[in-house]
C-alpha cells in the first residue's frame, strides 16, 4: 500500500510518499520526502508569521507534491522518471490514500494542506485520512530511512512529543491508543530553545543554533560530559524534574536565562539592565564564550528534564519502549541522554532518522497507515487545536 502524505501545520510544506505491507513488522519504506520550507522568510521575526507561511505553502504546495509524485515514480520506476512521463496518471494508478495533518497548527497553513488533500481526494477517487500532527511526530519512528536499520517499538510505549508548539508524554497501548500522561503547562520545549536562540542574539529556529553555539564550548575529549557541566559557569534550574505528576515547564528556566543575561550585560559595560525576552540587544554585549556556555548549560537543563519525566513514566507504565518524535528529537545531547539510560533501565528507545524528526509528509503518511480511517472529504475541516 502507497500513500502520499501532507503536512502544513507551520512554516513548512511537507509531501511524501511511503510504502508499507499490512502485518509486516519491517517498518515503512520512504519512496520521497519533499519538504519546503519558508524559515528563511522567518529569520528576521525571529519566529514564524503565520500569513507569510500560509502564502507561501500556496505557491509550492501542488510543486511539492508533484516532486513527491515524481520522485516516488521513479523509485518504482526509473525510466518513467527518466522520461517524465504522465505523474498524475501514475498517482491515480498506484496510491492507494491521502493522508493530511488536519491539525493542531496555524489556521492559515493548515487550511492549504487540509484543502489541497481533499482536491486530490476526490479527483482521483481515494480515500482521505485525517491525522493528528502529535501522533504524526510519534508514527516518524516507524519510517526506514534509507541504510538505517529498522526494528519496530514494542507496546506499550512510552512516547515523548517535543515540538516547536508542543511538549507531551503520552502512554501508548497500542496503535492509536494514546493515553495523555502530561503536558508543558507554559512554554513547549522547541519554543524555550527558540525563546532563549533569540535572546541570546543566534538565528532561527533555534534548536539547532543552540546545538551549534553550545558545541562551541570547549570540551577536553578525556574528561565525560557529567564531570564537564560542574565545570560551566551556570547553573539552570530543572522546573518540575521531581514533581510527582508527568508535566513540564520551561517559562522559568528561560526567565534564568534572561537574568543571567542580564547580569552579564551589566557587569560588562555597566549600563542599563536587559529588559525583554524579545530583545536581544544585550546580547550584542556578551562574549561568544559566554553564548556558547549560556546554551550549553540551557539545552543541559531541558534534556534532564526531558530525559528524567520519561524515563519515570517508562519504569511507573512497565513501558516495552520508549519513542521520541518532533522537532526537539533531532538535537544529539537528547539522543546521547536517552541512549544511557535506557541502557541502564534495559527499555531500547527510539527516535526518527533526523530528516523526518522535524516536520514532514511521511510521518503523516505513516500515522494513516497504522490508523486507517477514512473521512469524508467533504466534512473534513483544519483543527488549530487539535490535541491527544
Ligand atoms: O516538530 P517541529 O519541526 O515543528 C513543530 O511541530 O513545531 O519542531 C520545530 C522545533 C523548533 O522549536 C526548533 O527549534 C526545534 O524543533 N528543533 C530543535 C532542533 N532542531 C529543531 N531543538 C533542539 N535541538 C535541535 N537540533
Ligand atoms: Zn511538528
Amino acid at each position: 500500500m502507497k500513500i502520499l502524505g501532507i503536512e502544513t501545520t507551520c512554516d513548512e510544506t511537507g509531501a511524501a510518499i511511503v510504502e508499507g505491507k499490512l502485518n509486516s513488522t519491517s517498518g515503512l519504506k520512504l519512496l520521497s520526502n519533499i519538504v519546503a520550507s519558508s524559515a528563511d522568510l522567518h529569520k528576521k521575526y525571529g519566529g514564524v508569521v503565520p500569513e507569510v507561511a500560509a502564502r507561501e505553502q500556496v505557491k509550492v504546495i501542488v510543486p511539492v507534491v508533484k516532486e513527491a509524485l515524481e520522485q516516488a515514480a521513479g523509485f518504482m520506476n526509473r525510466e518513467l522518471r527518466i522520461m517524465n512521463k504522465d505523474t498524475i496518471g501514475w498517482a491515480r494508478e498506484n496510491i492507494d490514500a491521502i493522508a493530511v495533518a488536519h491539525g493542531p497548527g496555524l489556521i492559515g497553513p493548515l487550511l492549504i494542506g487540509v484543502e489541497t488533500a481533499k482536491a486530490f481526494a476526490v479527483a482521483w477517487e481515494k480515500p482521505l485520512i485525517a491525522v493528528n500532527h502529535l501522533v504524526g511526530h510519534v508514527y516518524a519512528n516507524w519510517l526506514r530511512v534509507d541504510g538505517s536499520r529498522f526494528t519496530e517499538p514494542q507496546f506499550p510505549i512510552v512516547g515523548l512529543i517535543v515540538s516547536g508548539g508542543h511538549t507531551d508524554l503520552v502512554l501508548m497501548k497500542n496503535h492509536g491508543d494514546f493515553q495523555l500522561l502530561g503536558s508543558t503547562l507554559d512554554d513547549a520545549a522547541g519554543e524555550a530553545f527558540d525563546k532563549v536562540a533569540k535572546l541570546l542574539g543566534l538565528g532561527y529556529p533555534g534548536g539547532p543554533e543552540i546545538e551549534r553555539a553550545a558545541q562551541q564550548v570547549t570540551i577536553d575529549p578525556s574528561i565525560k560530559l557529567r564531570v564537564n557541566r560542574k565545570q560551566l559557569t551556570y547553573n539552570f534550574p530543572r522546573p518540575l524534574i521531581g514533581s510527582a505528576d508527568y508535566n513540564f515547564s520551561f517559562s522559568g528556566l528561560k526567565t534564568a536565562v534572561v537574568t543571567t543575561v542580564n547580569k552579564l550585560s551589566y557587569s560588562s559595560n555597566g549600563s542599563e539592565k536587559f529588559k525583554s525576552v524579545n530583545s536581544s540587544r544585550s546580547a550584542r554585549t556578551i562574549s561568544d564564550d559566554f553564548k556558547s556556555k549560556i546554551a550549553t548549560e540551557f539545552q543541559n537543563a531541558v534534556v534532564d528534564v526531558l530525559v528524567k519525566k520519561t524515563i519515570k513514566a517508562a519504569s511507573k507504565f512497565g513501558a516495552r519502549s520508549i519513542v521520541v518524535g518532533g522537532g526537539v528529537a533531532a538535537n544529539s545531547l537528547l539522543r546521547k541522554e536517552f541512549r544511557v539510560k535506557s541502557l541502564e533501565l534495559r527499555i531500547p528507545a527510539y527516535f526518527p532518522s533526523k530528516e523526518v524528526s522535524v516536520d514532514n509528509g511521511a510521518m503523516i503518511a505513516a500515522a494513516a497507515f497504522y490508523n486507517f480511517k477514512k473521512v469524508d472529504p467533504l466534512k473534513l475541516s483544519a483543527d488549530p487545536s487539535l490535541h491527544f
